[in-house]
């Protein structure tokens, strides 16, 4: 049996790198943690057990890892009860030759072992016979099918995120994931809506399923990600159902069809990474579409579900993109006017095909082109905005605002809102409101009695 009382009522802090399934992660780490008496906090330095939850998709995250533990040395020294430890990404990719590069760690947990952690803190302080604390990496990856893992979360509110699947099979050249993440495994049916039930139980209106591949779902009883979506929408008292990241290339008509039927559930915004506008980099890339193809997906999407927004990833300076090849990535936001885009220089990743390839693109090349690029969505995001102003539109309410005095909510298109009068009661309510300015960041209006 694991001691109950590993955490003796001590803090613990998470830095979180990454993406939302990082974020997710976090707050499984935090809950499983105060099941063994760990309390957390807000700052590092209230903390007996820091963690570093590591992204690796982009730069220098080994650096960041190595530039944040280094600031926790001195802290190591007054407090000899402090232990460091990094999850997520990095961890997976380094596991123990992290331990060696950064000395003051004192785990290792990858990204299938979170469910481990009380264990992996338990042994972190054992002292050895030395009088040193014992040093422990865990990073296995867990292959049995299916994925189980119940949501964990503190306090979900009005909107909380439910791990549907994990890992990607998809091997695009540039991306590390599929080593950090492993390989694609889903969550059955019955457990998710299982989870969701009880979230719904608790108050929650609103849940983004998460996964490196949503729409590659395929349940014990082979449903797939439409099913899923239909099931939530039909079976649970889930209001508004987001999802994040879907594959252009495994986005149907069966898909786009459940999504208007369900359109009062299933939110009017889908992030559909395109990458690149140009063909050739695309095939490159192993994205397992061309850019006519991706332009056809987009078609479909908006024939059947109209005034639905996109939002897309695309990376600038992939090796051998030409000024060419680059400016069919311009011409792709122009034709698409996505709402937002991520936009990212590419980043050589280790174990990835790209990595190795010989013609890398200058740092000052893909600076000047993802410059280009996000002035160009700047000008096309201003222009959207404007189509917002003095339209009434249904918002679900999420609470205070980060600007003094203000409530917030949520489009189905995902857009903020932030309004005056706000009070606690109007929580968790959707209701309709008039948008009387509109930018591309945030919209600001007022209820529409
Ligand atoms: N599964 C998602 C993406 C996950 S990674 C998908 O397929 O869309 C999130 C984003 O990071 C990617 O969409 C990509 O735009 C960016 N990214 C991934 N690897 C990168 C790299 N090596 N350099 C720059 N950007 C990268
Ligand atoms: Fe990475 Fe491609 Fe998988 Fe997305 S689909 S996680 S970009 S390998
Ligand atoms: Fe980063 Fe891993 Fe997410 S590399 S983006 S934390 S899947």
């Amino acid at each position: 049996m694991l001691n109950q009382n590993i955490g003796q009522g001590e803090g613990v802090y998470i830095s979180t790198y990454g993406c939302q399934m990082n974020v997710n992660d976090t707050e499984r780490m935090l809950s499983l943690l105060e099941m063994v008496n760990f309390v957390p906090v807000e700052t590092p330095e209230k903390a007996s057990l820091i963690i570093i939850n590591s992204c690796s998709v982009r730069e220098k995250p080994v650096h960041k890892v190595h530039s944040e533990a280094g600031k926790y040395q001195k802290m190591k020294e007054k407090n000899p009860r402090l232990r460091i430890g990094v999850g997520g990404c990095v961890a997976q990719q380094e596991k123990q030759k992290l331990l060696k590069d950064v000395p003051v760690l004192d785990f290792v947990f990858g990204t299938d072992a979170i469910d481990k952690l009380p264990e992996i803190v338990a042994q972190a302080y054992e002292l050895q016979p030395n009088g040193y604390p014992q040093k422990v990496v865990s990073a296995r990856f867990e292959n049995e099918k299916p994925y189980s893992v119940e949501t964990l979360v503190r306090n979900p509110g009005v909107s909380t995120f439910v791990n549907i699947m994990k890992g990607c099979d998809n091997f695009c050249t540039f991306c590390v994931v599929p080593f950090t993440r492993g390989r694609e495994r889903s969550r059955t049916m019955k457990e998710i809506l299982t989870d969701l039930n009880a979230l719904a139980a608790r108050g929650v209106k609103e849940v983004t399923l998460l996964g490196q591949n949503v729409n590659s779902y395929e349940s014990d009883c082979s449903a797939n990600f439409a099913t899923l979506l239909k099931t939530i929408a039909e079976d649970t008292k889930i209001e508004r159902i987001r999802y994040t990241t879907s594959h252009p290339k495994d986005f149907d008509q069966e898909l786009v069809d459940i999504s208007a039927k369900y359109r009062s559930k299933i939110c009017d915004y889908i992030h559909l990474p395109a990458q690149s506008g140009n063909t050739e980099v695309l095939k490159r890339m192993n994205r397992g579409y061309s850019r006519e193809e991706y332009l056809a997906k987009v078609k479909m999407i908006r024939d059947g579900i109209p005034g639905v927004i996109l939002t897309t990833d695309l990376i600038v300076g992939f090796p051998g993109e030409t000024e060419e090849q680059f400016e069919d990535t311009v011409s792709l936001i122009r034709e698409v006017r996505y709402d937002n885009i991520y936009a990212f220089k590419y980043s050589p990743r280790p174990f990835t095909k790209a990595a190795k390839y010989e013609d890398q693109v200058p740092e000052d090349e893909k600076q000047r082109r993802l410059a280009k690029l996000l002035e160009v969505q700047r000008e096309i995001a201003f222009e959207l905005a404007k189509d917002y102003e003095n339209i009434t539109t249904d918002v679900l309410i999420e609470g205070p605002a980060r600007e003094e005095g203000l409530y917030q909510g949520r489009t189905t298109q995902n857009k903020i809102v932030y309004f005056k009068d706000g009070t606690t009661d109007m929580i968790g309510k959707t209701m309709p409101f008039k948008i009387t300015s509109a930018f591309p960041n945030v919209l600001r209006g007022e209820f529409a009695h």
